[in-house]
């Protein structure tokens, strides 16, 4: 079995920034209320005619021009995604066709915002066993198409973006030293799209109903993040005998300042470790993670040696962790 590790990351989010106050304007809320409940000062959305394949694509393009790899050399596409281009073709097919990865398997993964961990696991034992050497994994995001713009506990909270990683076996001792995936769907109905699926296809009446829109009970989701976030990262920790006190920087899923902050209080992880930056993009689901991976490696703040956990937890109800050791060399034995 090889190692595998990241060898390569990029990022994209749409240009457009919409703030605090320009939802002031379109729904009951107010600048205050977000900034105090949330940590978020505003996000970016795609316009209307943009889709999450251009997102992906642009993401995409970065990380394979990180990791100086050509796309015709990419044996494998991921990407995790709740809103897809279509419910098909995948929307994994359509970026590798554009990014010319004409090599490559692809296929979507649907895992809400803990997508971009359930694909670099998987995506990782492809790699592992030899059967592939280079994989993308993308987590994108339009949450902006998906929302009700009369339901101010929901529509205030997303953003639309994507990042990306490269995957490659590494030497060992560096890359993924571990993962920690769960599920429960028992608690599938706190964050659900009820239509435009075979329960309940799109008719006049699930628009008019606004059921092809977010619904949460933010309160149920609230506890879950702050109790799963906490027992997942020590566990994927506990796997390989670390505990916290070994955690140099830790990537917890962007949904809201006051689930991180309650998480790592809990961890008893020093703030400074954490990246954050759910102010600028508000919760992008899949696209969360990566895009943090992406600007904390670009701005210097991830070391080779340094030890990552990426944390997050999801529509599923979905929950998954891992712990990589950074290193961005590919596999030099
Ligand atoms: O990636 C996973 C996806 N989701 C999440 O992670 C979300 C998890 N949940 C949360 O982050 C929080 O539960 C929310 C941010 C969604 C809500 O925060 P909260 O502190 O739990 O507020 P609440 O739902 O208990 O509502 C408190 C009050 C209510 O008014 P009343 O009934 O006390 O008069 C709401 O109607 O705040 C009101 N409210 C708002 N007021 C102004 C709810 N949304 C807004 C708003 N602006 N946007």
């Amino acid at each position: 079995m090889f190692s595998v590790g990241i060898v390569g990351t990029g990022s994209y989010v749409p240009e457009e920034v919409t703030t605090n106050v320009d939802l002031e304007k379109i729904v009951d809320t107010n600048d205050e209320w977000i900034t105090s409940r949330t940590g978020i000062r505003e996000r970016h959305f795609a316009p209307k005619d943009v889709p999450v394949s251009e997102l992906c694509y642009q993401a995409g393009l970065r990380a394979l021009e990180d990791a100086k790899v050509a796309p015709e050399d990419v044996d494998l596409v991921i990407i995790a995604t709740i809103t897809p281009d279509y419910a098909f073709p995948a929307t994994a097919c359509l970026v590798a066709d554009r990014l010319g990865a004409k090599n490559a398997a692809a296929f979507d993964l649907e895992a809400g915002c803990t997508g971009f961990i359930y694909g670099v696991a998987t995506a990782s034992q492809f790699i592992a066993t030899g059967m592939y050497k280079t994989a993308l994994v993308i987590g994108g995001e339009t949450m902006s198409k998906i929302l009700n713009w009369e339901d101010r506990s929901t529509c205030i909270l997303f953003g639309d973006g994507a990042g990306a990683a490269v995957l490659q076996a590494v030497d060992e001792g560096s890359g993924f030293l571990s993962f920690e995936l769960g599920s429960d769907g028992s608690g599938g109905p706190l964050l659900k799209q009820p239509a435009g699926g075979s329960m309940c296809p799109a008719s006049r009446e699930t628009v008019e109903k606004q059921q092809h829109t977010v619904h949460m009970a933010g309160n149920e989701v609230y506890k879950f993040a702050v109790r799963i976030m906490g027992e997942v990262a020590v566990k994927v920790l506990e796997k390989i005998g670390l505990t916290q006190a070994d955690v140099d920087i830790l990537i917890p899923h962007q949904a809201n300042i006051r689930i991180v902050d309650a998480a790592v209080k809990r961890l008893g992880i020093s703030p400074d470790k954490v990246i954050v930056n759910l102010d600028k993009y508000g919760n992008m689901s899949a696209a969360s993670i990566p895009v943090a991976l992406d600007e904390a490696a670009k701005e210097g703040r991830l070391a080779a040696g340094n030890t990552i956990v990426m944390v997050g937890f999801g529509t599923g109800l979905t929950w998954g962790a891992c712990v990589l050791r950074w290193t961005k060399a590919g596999f030099t034995a």
